[in-house]
This record gives C-alpha cells, structure tokens and sequence, in this order.
C-alpha cells in the first residue's frame, strides 16, 4: 500500500486551486437515474469515491463518459462527465459494490421512484460509527413503499403506478436521507414536503440540479423542502460546487505551518462557521474575488472550544483536522463531536506526535504544545488520515503516513497541490 513522507517545517506560500466537492458529486452521479436522458456533470473532481461509483451506475445500466479538456481550461480541471440512464437494466445494487461506499446506498431514492422497485445491499458498519439506515427506510415508507430485508438487502417496492407524496418529518438531520428523499420525491405523485432536512450546500446543488432536470423544488438552502411531483425528468448540465472540506483542511493546513495561501475557487458562505472559528484562532482571513485568503505570520495560536452540527454549523468533516490546529494552540481547547458517536480515532494517532489529547464521552479536551514531532502514523478514515497529513506538515523532523487509500476516496492531487506551496511531502508507492 501506498504511503505518505513528509518533513515538516516549511510554511505554505502560493495558490491552491480548490476541486469539486465530493459529497456533491456523488449524489449528482447518482441524480442521473431518475431520467432517461443525459446528465452532463462538470468539475467532477478525480476520486477513488467517485471512480466506484462509476462501477455501481454502470452495473445499473448508466453509460458514462469523461470528455476532455475545453480550450481556455487549466490544466487539472475537474472533469466533465455524461451520465445516461437510457435504460436501467438492474434493479438490484450488490453488496461488493455498496459495502465499499456508504453514498451508494442513496440509489434506492431513483431506483424506486423510476422503476417502482429496488434491491439494494445494506451499507454495513463504518469506522465512524454505526450509520444505521432507518431515517431512508421511515421517508420511503412515508411515500408509500413497502420495505422488507432479506439476506442483508433491503427490498423495497412502491405501490402500483408509482411513489405517493406525503409530509416526512425527520427526527433527525440526516445528509443521505435528505438526498435520497428528494430524489425520491420528484417523481411521486403529489406534493411531499420534507421537514428537518439537511441544508449543506451539497443538498443545495444537488436540488438546484434536480430543478434544472426539470423538477419541481421549493425551499432550497431551507430547513423545510416542498417537492410537487412531476411525470418526468430530463437531461441538464449542472456543475459541481468547490469543496468546502478541502479548503477549511487546507485553511487548517496554513493555519498550523504559517505562510500565506490563496483557496482559489473556494466559497466563503459554504463554511463560515468554520472561517469563524479559524479567525478567532487568530488566523487572517480574507474573502477575494478568486477565493479566501488565509495568512498567519508570526502569531500563534489562540485556543478555541467547537462543538460540530449540521450545516450551518461547524462540519464534522473538519473535526479532526481542527483538533490537529489545537494541539498547536497556546492553551487548552475542547471539541465535542455530536454527529457521529466514534470520530476520535485520530486522537491515539496524533498522540504519535506529541500531541496531549484525552476524550471523555463525546468531548475531547486538548493542551496546545508550541512544537510536534514527526512520526509513523496510520489512520481509519478519510477526514482522520488528512488531520495526520497537516499535522505531519507543522512537526518537526520526518512523518510516514501508511494506508493512504483513505485520502484517495476524498483529496485529489493532495501530494502535489501541498508540494507546489512549498511542503516537502512525497508519495512512496507500496
Ligand atoms: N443517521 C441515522 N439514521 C439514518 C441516517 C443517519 O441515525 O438513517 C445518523 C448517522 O448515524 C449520524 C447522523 O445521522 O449520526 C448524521 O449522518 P448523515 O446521514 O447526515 O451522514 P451521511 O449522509 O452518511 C454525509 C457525508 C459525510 C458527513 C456527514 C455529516 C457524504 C457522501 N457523506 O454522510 O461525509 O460526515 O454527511 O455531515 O455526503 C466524509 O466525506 O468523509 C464523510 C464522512
């Protein structure tokens, strides 16, 4: 397996040109079964995820292609891409495919509204929690299908003649199941109105497509989401949002090593939450017209307490690269992780470097120290392995990060993108 060398120390000068978020491109892909005709993609970012997700579309009957690059486009832009569901083939999305992906799940919202019927492998356990599915299974019930689970598949069939509007009142904020749902939705019969949804920006995009498709969405970017059902959908062109992950990691990045780095691209509303919290760290941040600007030179680190929510709240996918920034910090810190109930295991790794961290429950408290130092480390996750690679990029002296196929899921160009700031940071091939 691949690794991650890195010596750290250097400070990150230059531009870093943000790519499309993965948890917008996803369910974007996944947003082209609901229609017979074509889904043009553009700025998919290039992704183990997004790559696998390609297997379970096309094992559905989705031709994709990638196109090349326009003239005027940079070198690495994301890619354009056509999703086209001319014909569905199979109903059924299998357990190899689905156990290695959670989103995949999400197709049972297209499949059932289009073909009334899905089979879909259960998405099993996660190293960040236990993920159950139950709020996809009560909305799908909600609009009238009939659930049963066999053999670790989850069955599921609509009445006859289609899915059936209804309200759907989440008990809880759920990003896939609002997805799925609204999917599902545009093309049942009625209204559905979906209230307790999620309001990521990747929610947004993915709406904004729909209705580019042709649906019809009311309440967009809001808490409650109105959908009339339509007969059907057609093709559109809808282009992926920047990442918000991989600018606030990069942020984090410059935060801890100091230096000055332009986030060209990156949109400061998709996380300001987070652009708080970095400023009152006492990192200088400035919104330009081409993206955010983080500098800090000189001043050090200022401790501050989060706690992670949904959106608009501070992201659980920033967690562990924040809690990395705080093991820098002049002072003590607190982090309290309320979306997933065990996203600490970063904590022994960062451990490996110095770093002074102890979790009690859901909060972990963190005593800043002035300097890490390089180590061997290894993580379990997508948004815990960067934490180790940011941090790897402050310490002093030589990092090894092992089983980076985590960072592949989720970071395109990550070695090249910190290098071309000045990090010595290299990939040794397994
Ligand atoms: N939950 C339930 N029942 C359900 C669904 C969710 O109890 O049926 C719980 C989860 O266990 C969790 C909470 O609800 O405690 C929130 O989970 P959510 O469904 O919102 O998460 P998700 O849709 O599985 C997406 C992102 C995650 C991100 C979370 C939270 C994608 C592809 N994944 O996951 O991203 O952490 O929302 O913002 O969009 C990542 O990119 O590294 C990543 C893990």
């Amino acid at each position: 397996m691949d690794r991650i060398r890195l010596v750290g120390g250097n400070p990150l000068n230059g531009d870093i040109v943000i790519s499309g978020a993965k948890n917008a491109a996803l369910p974007l892909m996944i947003a082209s079964l609901l229609t017979d005709e074509p889904l043009v993609l553009t700025n998919v970012p290039r992704l183990a995820d997004v790559k696998q997700l390609e297997r379970i579309l096309e094992n559905h009957g989705v031709d994709i292609a990638v196109h090349g690059r326009r003239r005027g486009e940079s070198d690495g832009v994301g890619q354009r891409m056509t999703f086209h569901a001319a014909d569905i083939v199979d109903t059924t999305a299998p357990y190899d495919l689905v156990s290695k992906m959670r989103a995949s799940f999400w197709v049972i919202g297209p499949l059932l509204a289009r073909c009334h019927e899905a089979r879909v492998s259960l998405p099993g356990g996660c190293a960040i929690g236990t993920r159950p599915v139950d709020l996809f299974l009560f909305g799908l019930k909600e609009l009238g299908a009939e659930i049963d689970i066999d053999e670790g598949y989850v069955v599921a069939r609509a009445p006859k003649g289609g899915l059936i509007g209804s309200r759907i009142v989440f008990p809880k904020v759920s990003v896939g199941a609002t997805h799925t749902l609204l999917m599902a939705a545009t093309l049942a019969k009625g209204t559905t109105v979906i209230e307790n949804a999620a309001q990521e920006p990747e929610i947004t995009n993915v709406a904004e497509c729909l209705v580019a498709m042709g649906a019809k969405i009311s309440g967009i970017g809001t808490r409650t989401l109105t959908i009339e059902g339509v007969e059907k959908l057609h093709g559109a062109s809808v282009e992926v949002i920047p990442d918000r992950i991989e600018t606030g990691t990069f942020a984090m990045a410059a935060a801890m090593t100091g230096g000055d780095v332009l986030l060209r691209g990156a949109r400061a509303e998709h996380l300001q939450s987070a652009l708080d919290i970095l400023a009152r760290t006492g990192v200088d941040l400035t919104t330009e017209a081409d993206g955010i600007r983080v500098k800090r030179n000189g001043n050090g680190i200022q401790p501050v307490d989060i706690e992670t929510h949904p959106f608009p709240g501070f992201p659980t996918d920033l967690q562990a690269q924040f809690m990395a920034l705080m093991t820098m910090s002049q002072g003590t810190s607190h982090v309290r992780e309320t979306i997933f109930e065990n996203r600490y295991m970063h904590v022994a790794e960062l451990a490996r470097f110095g770093a002074d961290i102890a979790v009690d429950g859901q909060v972990a408290t963190i005593q800043g120290k002035s300097q890490l130092k390089g180590a061997q480390v290894m993580a379990t996750d997508l948004r815990a392995s960067v934490s180790l690679v940011i941090a790897g990029l402050a310490a002093k002296g030589e990092t090894i990060v092992n089983r980076i196929y985590h960072l592949d899921r989720g970071f395109e160009r990550l070695e090249d993108k910190l290098s071309r700031c000045g990090a010595e940071i290299e990939r040794l091939a397994g």
